[in-house]
């Protein structure tokens, strides 16, 4: 094992990270349904976002069979408000996949990697921690240490396959489950983005940007291109007990999401759902990977038919079933229930 990984280890049996999803330090393989479940989770959301989605997910299906046979809707539900939907049908799609074979999750790569929703990163974090196999787990926290580490001043992204190659070299044979979790929780919690804590990092004598002054500005970054901006309309139809809402269509942005009925910014086009005298409560924002939204939150009384969508009774209606999005447009509108 090299001096890093050795240092590293010894680091994180002291200073691990307690997570729901986690072994402690030493103890090797974990449960590959936590692990899976938890990755899927973890991608593009914060830790301590995901910590109360993952309990929750875990009492209510405490295994893949479980999960496998849950309601799709229970579960979208569930997952409302961590947002990137594909990755809710993927994670059904691959329960189901894997609960069907009658085994458990593979431990080898390209199995791995045919599973719905598991890409390179996700099946070698399911073999490094789950099966406690050597391969090289690289997530943007890993990047940044390796960036560091080797002073690597290529930018970002392309630098990407360098930092994996570099990575590699680090991966020890034994432990490279804890290995994996122990560069994730340096780069979480000490080789953080904007001032690293050199001075307590177990690695600092051997990192090369630390030598040459220049950690806080690795790795380098391409200029941002600004998001492009998007606009639309949400409409808010009430009446006295119930609220209109649509399910949207699987496919396409926040797919399967319990939602307002809208259109203009996700390419869809429509009229109002209903008819009524809308008030024009201005535009909420909301940013996504690829743009910015400014929908234009409306909101009416009206006990007309509507042409999409269908009347939830309020009671059944909990806001938190919504994605993102769609609970800014209902705080908008909730405050003025009472004015209109
Ligand atoms: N980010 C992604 N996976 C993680 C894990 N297993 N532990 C800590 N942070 C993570």
């Amino acid at each position: 094992m090299c001096e890093v990984a050795e240092r590293l280890l010894h680091w994180y049996d002291r200073h691990a990270r307690k997570l729901p999803w986690r072994t402690p330090p030493g103890q090797g393989k974990t449960d590959p349904y936590r692990v899976w479940l938890s990755e899927i989770m973890l991608q593009q959301t914060t830790v301590a976002a995901v910590k109360d989605y993952f309990n929750r997910f875990t009492s209510l299906w405490p295994t893949v069979e479980a999960l496998a046979a849950a309601d799709d809707e229970r579960v979208m539900a569930e997952w409302a408000g961590l947002g990137y939907y594909a990755r809710a049908r993927n994670l059904l799609a691959c329960a189901r996949t894997v609960a069907a074979s009658g085994e458990q999750f593979p431990a080898d790569q390209s199995a791995l990697q045919a599973l719905p929703g598991v890409g390179p990163y996700t099946s070698a974090a399911i073999a490094a921690i789950a099966f406690d196999l050597p391969e090289t787990v690289v997530d943007g926290n890993v990047e940044r240490v390796v960036a560091r580490f080797f002073a690597v001043q290529e930018p970002m992204p392309a630098a990407k396959p360098e930092l994996r190659r570099l990575a590699a070299t680090l991966t020890p044979n034994q432990r490279p489950g804890d290995f994996a979790q122990a560069m994730m929780d340096l780069g979480a919690t000490i080789c953080t983005p904007r001032s690293p804590a050199c001075a307590i990092c177990p690695l600092s004598d051997l990192c090369a940007a630390r030598k040459a002054g220049i950690a806080a500005e690795l790795p380098r970054r391409m200029p941002k291109q600004p998001k492009p901006r998007r606009t639309g309309i949400a409409w808010v139809a009430v009446n006295e007990d119930t609220i209109l809402l649509e399910r949207r269509p699987p496919k396409g942005l926040l797919g399967g999401t319990l939602a307002f009925p809208s259109m203009g910014w996700d390419g869809r086009d429509f009229a109002p759902p209903i008819e009524g005298v809308w008030h024009d409560l201005g535009t909420v924002n909301h940013v996504f990977t690829h743009f910015s939204l400014d929908l234009r939150v409306m909101l009416a009384r009206t006990v007309s038919n509507p042409e999409r969508g269908f009347w939830l009774p309020r009671r059944d209606f909990s806001s938190t079933d919504l994605p993102g999005l769609m609970r800014k447009v209902w705080k908008r509108a909730e405050t003025e229930l009472s004015v209109i």
